[in-house]
């Protein structure tokens, strides 16, 4: 049977939590962020001694996209867990979200976090960043 653009998300962001380079939190974070015109990017956290210079997994896989010309979104996974343990929900950070309201739709763009397909819950951006500041905020 054929896979569901979920299970295939859900599958991408497990794949890409592998490449985490988490030396300091050994917490593992895999996202696949789905563009309009049906690529996926996907992202692991990266982490650093100097702590500040990190990216979290989600924004990886904006920044792989916009810095190849992408920039029309239409969902993100994401899945993560310690180094080694199980998989738990986990919510983007708050410069996650931040980054989302600068390129994603506030309705329309689906967030789904959870272990996989079969478990997992679908945000819209408005639910996760309420009263969020975006672009449109500047349009004046
Ligand atoms: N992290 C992500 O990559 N995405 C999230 O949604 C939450 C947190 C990362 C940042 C850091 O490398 C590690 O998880 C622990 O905070």
């Amino acid at each position: 049977m054929e896979q569901t653009i979920t299970e295939i998300l859900f599958e991408k962001a497990k794949e890409a939590r592998t490449y985490a380079y988490t030396p300091y939190s050994h917490y593992q974070v895999g996202a696949a962020l789905l563009c309009a015109d049906g690529r996926i990017y996907t992202g692991c956290n990266i982490e650093n001694a100097g702590h500040t210079p990190a990216s979290c997994a989600e924004r990886t896989a904006f920044f792989k996209a916009v810095s190849e010309g992408v920039r029309d979104f239409v969902a993100i996974a994401v899945v993560a867990g310690p180094e080694g343990g199980e998989l738990v929900w986990t919510a983007p950070c708050g410069v996650c979200r931040q980054v989302m309201m600068e390129f994603c739709d506030y309705e329309e763009f689906q967030i789904y976090l959870g272990t996989g397909a079969s478990d997992c819950r679908c945000f819209r951006l408005r639910e996760l960043l309420p009263h969020g500041f975006g672009p449109k905020n500047l349009d004046f």
